[in-house]
């Protein structure tokens, strides 16, 4: 629970008081009419969602993971194949092709935007890769024209792991539109959240949303009972959609939000030598899930803000290749240089929505008063 002085790096209390009306009675809605499971109200967001991001078919699914799992094995990806993913992301992105009994290869990520280094897919590519994932990491588009490139030259699937970048958009439209499919979580914090476990698959591809649809009701696509392929369940609830339904019509607005909170950190803090800033590229719209700065004296700085009542965090403390769960894999730390750098550097300070003006003043006057001193 949040102390009172304290700044979270996340207020989702803030966020919900914000709609509390309109979220209680999505909730109670659903509660009267009773049908949790595979209510008409997930078809209505699963059709609002897919309208927003301008995509033909939405499915919604029981988390972000299980998006990408249900993606890969409705492509065939399984024991044998590579999938090529950057080499710093959430672990999800990475589990979800060992879950489906094929491989990931790590690629590293670009020194300036974090996502997927475009200049080294190439190299990673053999004869069994199937797919790049690719990931909108902390909200930044990753440099999508590039890898449509790369992946119509070998001939690969691109699945987008959108986990982090609801509305996040890439020469003026969405991403989650650009790849076979995309794979969207709706656990609270992002930017657009449910309160508990959800996600969603989105593709203008309708037999791969039929299967994923499929495999994701115990292999049932429109008769009961009727179980044409063995599936799983990996289920949206209806109460988790009603909250998703209320909140989208305000995720562009908390978006705008969110951006220009991070506008004013980047005026209060630029031209600081010491501390690197998110970079803003064209073309690309950043949603800012995170605010993610670099800084050489990471641990003070964390020793400062913690003690100013001040949360951050560090996503993610190492590369993928180097957790333990992948030691299997023998990399090296010069294998993955700028990821093994970054982390070394990078911490999260507080983003979201409801962030005031003052709040973000407070931060980066300890920022600077460190910087000062260092
Ligand atoms: C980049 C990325 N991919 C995938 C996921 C998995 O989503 P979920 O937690 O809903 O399974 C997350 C969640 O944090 C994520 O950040």
């Amino acid at each position: 629970m949040n102390q009172p002085n304290m700044i979270p790096l996340v207020d989702l209390k803030a966020q919900y008081f914000g709609l509390k009306e309109e979220i209680d009675k999505a909730i109670s809605d659903c509660i009267v009419e009773g049908n949790f499971i595979k209510g008409k109200i997930v078809t209505e967001f699963e059709n609002a969602f897919s309208q927003y991001l301008g995509a033909d078919y939405c499915v919604g699914c029981g988390n972000g993971t299980d998006a990408l799992e249900l993606i890969l094995k409705s492509l065939n990806i399984g024991p044998g194949d590579e999938v090529i993913v950057p080499a710093l992301t959430w672990i999800a992105t990475a589990e979800a092709v060992n879950n489906v009994g094929a491989e990931p290869v790590f690629v590293d990520i670009d020194q300036n935007n974090y996502t997927i280094d475009i200049r080294k897919i190439e190299e990673k590519i053999t004869k069994k890769t199937k797919a790049i994932i690719l990931v909108h990491l902390y909200g930044c588009p990753a440099d999508l024209e590039e890898i449509i490139r790369i992946a119509k030259k070998y001939g690969l699937f691109i699945v987008e792991d959108c986990a982090q970048a609801h509305g996040a958009e890439y020469f003026g439209k969405k991403i989650g539109t650009y790849g076979i499919a995309s794979a969207f979580s709706f656990f609270p914090s992002k930017n657009l959240g449910a309160f508990g476990d959800g996600g969603a698959i989105v593709t203008n591809n309708q037999e791969l949303a039929n299967s994923a649809r499929m495999i994701s009701n115990h292999g049932q696509l429109h008769t009961r009972h009727s179980h044409l392929v063995i599936g799983r369940n990996s289920r949206l609830d209806s109460i988790q959609a009603s909250i998703l339904k209320a909140k989208l019509p305000y995720l562009d607005k908390w978006n705008r939000n969110r951006i220009e909170a991070s506008q004013h950190y980047i005026s209060r803090l630029e031209g600081m030598g010491s501390i690197i800033l998110p970079r803003v590229e064209q073309n690309k719209t950043h949603v800012y899930h995170l605010f993610v700065i670099r800084s050489q004296k990471r641990e003070k700085l964390i020793e400062v803000l913690n003690k100013s009542n001040i949360s951050c965090s560090i996503h993610y403390p190492k590369p993928l290749p180097f957790l333990d769960a992948y030691n299997y894999k023998k990399h090296k730390l010069e294998d993955f240089p700028i990821a093994v750098k970054i982390t070394n550097e990078i911490l999260s300070i507080p983003i979201f929505p409801e962030i005031t003006d003052s709040q973000v003043d407070t931060i980066c006057d300890h920022i600077l008063k460190i910087h000062k001193t260092f």
